[in-house]
């Protein structure tokens, strides 16, 4: 373990490499060119999939939400990739196109639709492993940590092993802003490691490994921070939720490891996400675009009472872990360049006691959770990791760990005092 002064080298090490880093650009090296799409292999005994519903039916047109806008200010060229990365965002995927064998659903639209398309939902996915003396194993030779609960023949699915001890559910995250977020520097967020706190917050960087620059970055993705930038998120969503292998996920997941049953209904050439030799993209780089290029969620109207509840939120040390804002670095798209970004967090990781989903990834062990981006609160259907709170007030009545004695206060402010900061927080 290191101590407080190995950590602090290490973190101001970092503000050298990270700023280095973003030198580079947020998209990282170029696409590898010209491998073509990969050929359609027909399936000898294609098992249809369960009938999924078509996502997004009976939701409001998208010109009477503002959510799921593209960024103000957009080039043509950009507005043309937000509107073509929405298309494939919502393309449903077919086990011709390499669906499976073993996933979660069919579209990324599937699970990121409340109130717009890149919105979260209640849809969760499970992580399970083995803890034996606090240590978290993800048991990876059977399937772990990410459970693929579906499968394109019933006889392959993958089933959480007798072995797993620890067994966690986690909600699906908005993506409105995302791209301001990734073009926040790494060395913003360093920054905010080494601030001063008050007694009981600490707070840490995820650090990992980037699948696509191949470089350690700062993770802020994810419910424990686990990605760096949306390419590898797209990366890893297009293998892991859908079972599509693409450049920086070649290889299936055999179901709880098996490799036997993934050798019989694997039917598809891998890489299965081609590079369109037209515009040099593959569909995980669309998919990218879209989440890149989406608006933040626009703010609500203030009141007195939410003007009083932002006092309380600064009085209670809220804004010590949800930081209401960063700004992004310098970036090849405009309208990510030198932005102020409304996020409401510090995109650390903190213990969170007993609040922790048990799951240990990357940096963030078993209690540490990413502090949740407030903005676009009040659009959530649910709120916490696991969806357990089905109202801001529950939330906020989870939080333990560093946050214990924020909670603590929290509980023992007057109606009066609670309702203005939940006004507060229905504008974010
Ligand atoms: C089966 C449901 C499901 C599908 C399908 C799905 N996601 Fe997600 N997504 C989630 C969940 C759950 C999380 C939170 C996961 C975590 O933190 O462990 C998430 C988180 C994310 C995040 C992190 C956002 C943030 O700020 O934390 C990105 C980016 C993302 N998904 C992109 C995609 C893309 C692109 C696709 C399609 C290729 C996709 N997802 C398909 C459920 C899904
Ligand atoms: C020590 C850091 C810390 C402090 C202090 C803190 N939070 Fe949080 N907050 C977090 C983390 C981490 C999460 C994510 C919890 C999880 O993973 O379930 C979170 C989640 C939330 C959520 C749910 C967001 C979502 O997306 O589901 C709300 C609402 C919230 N915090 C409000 C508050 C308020 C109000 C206060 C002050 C009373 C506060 N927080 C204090 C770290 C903190």
């Amino acid at each position: 373990m290191l101590g407080s002064v190995g950590r602090r080298v290490l973190v101001v090490g970092w503000l050298v490499a990270a700023s280095a880093a973003f030198a580079q650009g947020p998209r990282g090296p170029q696409a590898p060119q010209g491998l073509g799409q990969p050929p359609l292999v027909p399936v000898a005994n294609p098992t249809p999939v369960a009938a999924p519903p078509i996502p997004n039916t009976g939701r409001p047109a998208p010109q009477l939400n503002p959510l799921g806008q593209p960024l103000a200010g957009l080039t043509a060229a950009e507005l043309a990739a937000f509107n073509e990365g929405g298309v494939e965002f919502r393309n449903v995927e077919t086990v011709a196109g390499g669906l499976g064998p073993i996933f979660n659903d069919v579209s990324c639209v599937a699970c990121h639709d409340a109130g717009g398309t890149g919105g979260a939902s209640r849809r969760t996915v499970t992580r399970f492993g083995r803890t034996v003396n606090g240590v978290f194993d993800p048991l990876e030779r059977q399937g772990g940590s990410l459970l693929q609960e579906r499968s394109i023949n019933p006889g392959i699915r993958e089933v959480v092993p007798r072995e797993a001890n620890t067994v966690a559910r986690r909600v699906t995250t908005p993506l409105f802003g995302a791209g301001l977020i990734e073009a926040i520097p790494d060395s913003t967020i360093v920054l905010g490691a080494l601030g001063q706190k008050p007694a009981g917050i600490a707070g840490k960087v995820s650090v990992v490994r980037d699948v696509v620059s191949g470089i350690n970055r700062i993770g802020r993705f994810g419910w424990k921070a686990q990605a760096a930038t949306l390419l590898a998120f797209s990366g890893d969503a297009y293998l892991n939720e859908m079972g599509i292998t693409n450049r920086f996920f070649p290889t299936e997941n055999a179901p709880n490891g098996n490799a036997a049953p993934l050798a019989r209904f694997d039917r598809v050439a891998d890489v299965e996400d081609g590079i369109d030799p037209l515009d040099g993209k593959a569909d995980i780089d669309r998919a990218a675009d879209f989440m890149r290029l989406l608006a933040p969620p626009p703010r609500g109207p203030a009141t007195a009472s939410s003007v009083a509840g932002e006092a309380i939120f600064a009085r209670l040390d809220c804004a010590v872990c949800h930081t209401p804002s960063m700004r992004t670095g310098r970036n090849a798209i405009a309208a990510l360049s030198g932005k102020t970004v409304g996020l409401y967090s510090d995109l650390l990781i903190h213990d969170m006691g007993a609040l922790g989903d048990g799951i240990a990834q990357g940096t963030a062990g078993a209690r540490d959770m990413r502090t949740a981006p407030l903005w676009g609160l009040r659009s959530r259907p649910t709120w916490l990791h696991d969806g357990r709170a089905n109202t801001i007030d529950q939330a906020v009545r989870g939080h333990a760990g560093e946050a214990q004695s924020s909670r603590d206060r929290y509980g023992a402010l007057s109606a009066v005092e609670r309702q203005q900061l939940l006004d507060f927080l229905n504008t974010l």
